[in-house]
């Protein structure tokens, strides 16, 4: 967990892998909390693009799409393009120096260590990830976050272990060159969790996703047959909610009372799943509905414009500590 109670950060930088539209999983485990932040705090969001090509180097051809969405979806979802500043990793080069130098200092048992290396490589078995770019990857996400010198990363759990690696790193840094960097912490936030439509993790490309601006009749189609508890095979069976996604939704989209009838109706078997979904579907697909009229009302030419001004603003950021990397290094 998070060391130390969290501090109200002052600069906040976080990514995220451009995969397309964005789904409740994004929505609530990382969009809203930055939302949240963005009120508080100087905050850079970007679409890590290069990331995305370390597991996806054999086809590059979806990313730019994939970008514009996520962007718009960002926008419609919430985030206020005057209080962050939005920007395209490939597209502010110091990104790519700064993993160059950290590259140097290093040590690979550190990142062999990473358990999400190991992890992914079996997950995702037919990639093929043997490539140093994917070994490299925490590196670079350092090079993210220290060039914006932010005092604190918004992610999710599963980040955690990127973020530890990135502190260390920075310290070896300090450590060798003189205190240029600034040491990153993690900033946590209770997440609710919302399993996919199979009971398995939300993701897109295991295709049990709720996209955030789906088209509420296919949405209400996919929730009908949605699994639920498997306990529950008959009407009378009393069901487990915390297990099943219907419930989940719940939590996220209904009232504190109906979550509480949920609970209560399911572990009674007072309640079948049926009608708890046409339940769950008055309180989501309003929410569905709202996202894609926010989506359909945005400009796609001001979504591109909002990034560009985004990219050269995080640009001269960046480049400032990079004249400062390279006065340490001896490289000036
Ligand atoms: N690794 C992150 C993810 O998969 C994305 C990411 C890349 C990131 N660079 C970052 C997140 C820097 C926070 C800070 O979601
Ligand atoms: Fe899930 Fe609702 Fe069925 Fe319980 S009653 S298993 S929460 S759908």
């Amino acid at each position: 967990m998070a060391d130390a109670p969290q501090r109200t950060p002052k600069r906040v930088v976080s990514g995220m892998r451009p995969t397309g539209r964005l789904h409740l999983g994004h929505y609530h485990g990382a969009v809203k909390n930055w939302i949240e932040i963005s009120r508080k705090a100087e905050c850079f969001f970007f679409s890590a693009d290069w990331h995305a090509l370390t597991t996806d180097y054999k086809d590059p051809s979806g990313i730019r799409e994939a970008q514009r969405e996520m962007f718009t979806d960002w926008i419609a979802a919430g985030l206020d393009p005057e209080r962050c500043t939005f920007f395209v990793q490939s597209q502010v080069k110091q990104h790519a120096e700064l993993f160059l130098l950290l590259g140097m200092v290093a040590p690979i048992g550190w990142l062999e260590r990473v358990p999400t290396f190991k992890e992914q490589q079996q997950e995702l078995g037919e990639k093929e990830l043997n490539n140093y770019g994917f070994l490299g990857y925490p590196v670079l996400q350092t090079a993210d976050i220290a060039l914006y010198g932010a005092d604190a990363v918004p992610v999710g759990q599963d980040q955690v272990s990127h973020l530890e690696l990135a502190r260390e790193l920075v310290r070896r840094f300090n450590h060798l060159y003189g205190r240029v960097l600034v040491e990153p912490h993690p900033y946590l936030t209770e997440v609710p969790k919302i399993l996919g439509l199979d009971g398995r993790k939300m993701s897109k490309s295991y295709g049990n996703a709720v996209e955030l601006g789906e088209d509420p009749e296919q949405a209400r189609k996919r929730i009908m047959v949605a699994v639920t508890d498997p306990a529950r095979k008959r009407r009378h069976d009393p069901g487990h909610p915390e297990i099943c996604p219907i419930y989940h939704l719940h939590r996220a989209y209904s009232s504190p009372e109906r979550v509480e009838m949920v609970d209560r109706e399911c572990r009674s078997a007072g309640i079948g799943c049926v009608d708890c979904k046409k339940l769950l579907l008055e309180s989501l697909l309003p929410a569905l509905e709202k996202h894609r009229a926010a989506r359909a009302r945005l400009n796609p030419e001001r979504v591109e414009e909002l990034v560009q001004l985004g990219t050269a603003k995080a640009r001269a950021v960046a480049e400032e500590t990079m004249v400062k990397v390279r006065a340490a290094m001896q490289l000036s």
